[in-house]
């Protein structure tokens, strides 16, 4: 009997040990700052996960030397590829990131719909990955972003408001107006629940039409599951998918041999995402803002203050971006910001976007969006500041094509004062 007591022991003292190691295990996972859901570079690292589709192809973009910045300034600068994202954007992480976790912490559902208020990119990106995860996508845009935007957005299957821009304080300000669509989805999503099951589920349809009028003057389908707003500014979904995807590739791709990053700031996730996790890596990373006219970033991380009060946005009864760039630039400190470990900061402006912009198509090939052509004035500025033997990276944000008419037009440019002329790099000094 002993013997067998023995090993009957140590067979509960082997499942004991075993149920709490990997008890630790999860608990860490949980705990640590990447929250439970994975990021989609981690997601393609790990072979005997199952495949997930469009969302496999997020991520891992590569990370390449430009060429003619690294010539002319003596450090090796590299752009992270985000334009080669399926949805052409750096946001498809984060749409991938923000619908995971709603949907995992039951704020969303499949066959819900997700609002949110975007100049663009995050737009096209959740319209892009929506329906990989059984779900629709609302968007409320500003009228001024180019049209081109909307009109994808539209092709990709969502719905579209393009609304006049006015100040984040302002009740119909586009965020806010996306926020409430959720609101109204969750509502209409629980009165059709309570009408459907009244009448046993039998709202029949007639002549192609339901009887059920509400349903069809409003903008959501009527088999929606509820709404959810993204809220890529305040979620931290957004920071992690930076800092669990875009950082450690960065971070892999140089081997850690990297001196700084710089990059201009929307909702901030990239920058704090990216920043936080390689100076967590190594504290001698330094990082950058490049901030465009008409924002508050640069103000805020040099001297403290983000505006004067005549400045502040909510005062401002008009766009509060002087600037042709799009998608960054902001004067307000958003929660993703927040998070942002920055060293110093750069300002760049609209004719120096335009240069970059030719004269890395001139010279590289690289067809790019504005605030990609932004990070690379930054880029340029800091290694100068820096001086040569260094390796800075950057982002890419997007590509070109879906500036054509703005950025690339050139009658848009002429109009404005902004006609490209330089032959170098002269235009930054
Ligand atoms: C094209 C583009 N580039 C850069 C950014 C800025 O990135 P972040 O929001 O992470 O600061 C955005 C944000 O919307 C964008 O649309």
């Amino acid at each position: 009997m002993a013997p067998a007591r023995t090993a009957g022991a140590a067979v509960v003292a082997t499942v004991f040990v075993s149920l709490a190691l990997s008890y630790f295990i999860c608990d860490r996972r949980t705990k640590s700052p990447s929250n439970n859901t994975q990021s989609p570079s981690s997601n393609k690292k790990s072979s005997n996960k199952k495949k997930k589709g469009l969302v496999d192809a997020i991520g891992n973009t590569p990370l390449i030397r430009i060429n003619s910045l690294s010539d002319a300034t003596g450090c090796e600068i590299l752009g992270k590829c985000e334009f080669l994202n399926p949805g052409g954007s750096v946001k498809d992480r984060v749409a991938v990131k923000i619908i995971e976790e709603a949907l995992s912490s039951g704020q969303l559902c499949p066959g819900g719909i997700v609002t949110e208020g975007s100049a663009g990119s995050t737009a096209i990106s959740l319209a892009t990955v929506a329906p990989a995860y059984g779900c629709k996508c609302h968007v409320v845009i500003p009228d001024d972003a180019a049209i081109e935007k909307s009109q994808i957005i539209e092709a990709l299957g969502a719905t579209v408001e393009r609304v006049r821009p006015v100040s984040i304080t302002h009740k119909d300000h586009f965020v806010n107006i996306a926020k409430r669509r959720a609101s109204e989805a969750n509502e209409f999503a629980s009165k059709h629940r309570r009408k459907s099951h009244l009448t046993g589920g039998n709202i029949e349809p007639v002549n192609g039409y339901r009887s059920d009028g509400e349903s069809q003057n409003s903008v959501f389908p009527i088999d929606c599951q509820g709404g959810f707003f993204a809220d890529q500014f305040e979620n931290l979904a957004n920071f992690r998918a930076h800092y669990e995807g875009t950082g450690p590739e960065i971070w892999e791709q140089t081997n850690g041999n990297l001196d700084a990053f710089v990059a201009a700031a929307g909702t901030g996730g990239t920058l704090a995402g990216v920043s936080s996790f390689l100076q967590e890596k190594n504290p001698n990373i330094k990082c950058f803002l490049v901030d465009p006219p008409g924002s508050g970033l640069f103000n805020k991380v040099t001297r403290g203050v983000m505006y004067t009060k005549q400045e502040a946005e909510g005062r401002r009864l008009k766009n509060p971006f002087d600037t042709i760039t799009e998608g960054i630039g902001i004067n307000r400190i958003t929660k993703n910001f927040m998070m942002a470990k920055l060293d110093g900061a750069f300002q760049g402006s609209d004719m120096e976007a335009v240069e970059m912009a030719r004269f890395l198509l001139k010279n590289d090939g690289l067809f790019l969006g504005s605030s990609s052509a932004m990070n690379c004035v930054g880029a340029v500025r800091l290694a100068q500041a820096i001086g040569p033997g260094h390796t800075i990276v950057t982002i890419l944000c997007d590509s070109g094509m879906r500036h054509l008419s703005k950025f690339y037009n050139p009658q848009y440019l002429s109009q404005l004062g902004l006609t490209p002329k330089a032959h170098g790099l002269e235009f930054l000094g």
